[in-house]
């Protein structure tokens, strides 16, 4: 069977709260960074969820001998966060992965165009084989950011199957685009929202999560 974008909004109530937070624009900007970062962490939580490799194992208690299971961090892990709005989740998808290796790719969104414009890239050549990776895009609008940042990882021998997206808000656009063009790709999201308005702004959404991270105007 062909596969098909599937895209998974986890109804928790810790993301709700973190998700109301950051759309309220009275939001002050450390709060709002503060709930960007929670929302990093719950989405991280629930989207390494039968993902991680893990190795039986056992352990003795003060008490007995019993079965455990740990993570196999020798597996390679990597996070993508796309600059700016990207880098108010990293901190915290790190505490959840300690041992992943961190690539950032920044882009730019024209105002005009809403092509994105590709000013830094640290990812290397190749990535390490079956590596795991985490994108993080707080915001998929038209989801040109990421399906370029897809992109770069296919040329470096990532495939989609290989690859989960942490978002905050995700628009339909973006969803029917990367379905296209990424079917085998998984994304996790605190909302999908309605549409876009005529700027490529999700709306209801949450502004300009970069902007609103950094306090710039
Ligand atoms: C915004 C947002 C996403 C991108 C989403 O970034 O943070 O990265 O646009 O739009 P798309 O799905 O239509 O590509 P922006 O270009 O404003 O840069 P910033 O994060 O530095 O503010």
């Amino acid at each position: 069977m062909a596969p098909q974008l599937r895209i998974f909004v986890p109804p928790h109530p810790l993301i709700r709260h973190w998700l109301g937070i950051a759309r309220d624009r009275q939001t002050p900007t450390p709060l709002f960074r503060t709930a960007i970062a929670e929302l990093g962490r719950w989405l991280a939580y629930e989207a390494v969820r039968e993902w991680l490799p893990t190795i039986p194992a056992a352990v003795q208690t003060p008490l007995a001998e019993t079965p455990a299971e740990f993570v196999d961090f020798s597996q390679p892990l990597a996070i993508v966060p796309i600059l700016r709005a990207g880098l108010g989740l990293v901190e915290s998808v790190q505490q959840v992965l300690p041992t992943a290796r961190i690539f950032h790719v920044g882009l730019k969104r024209d105002e005009v165009s809403l092509e994105p414009c590709c000013y830094l890239n640290h990812l290397p050549e190749q990535l390490e084989v079956n590596s795991r990776v985490l994108v993080l895009d707080p915001m998929l609008a038209t989801g040109g950011s990421l399906l370029y940042t897809l992109d770069l990882l296919r040329d470096r021998g990532v495939s989609a199957e290989q690859v989960r997206v942490l978002s905050i808000v995700a628009a339909p656009p973006a969803l029917q685009k990367l379905s296209q063009a990424y079917p085998a790709l998984t994304i996790y999201s605190a909302i999908i929202d309605e549409q876009l308005n005529d700027k490529g702004f999700i709306v209801p959404g949450l502004g300009d999560a970069g902007d609103r991270l950094f306090g710039t105007p």
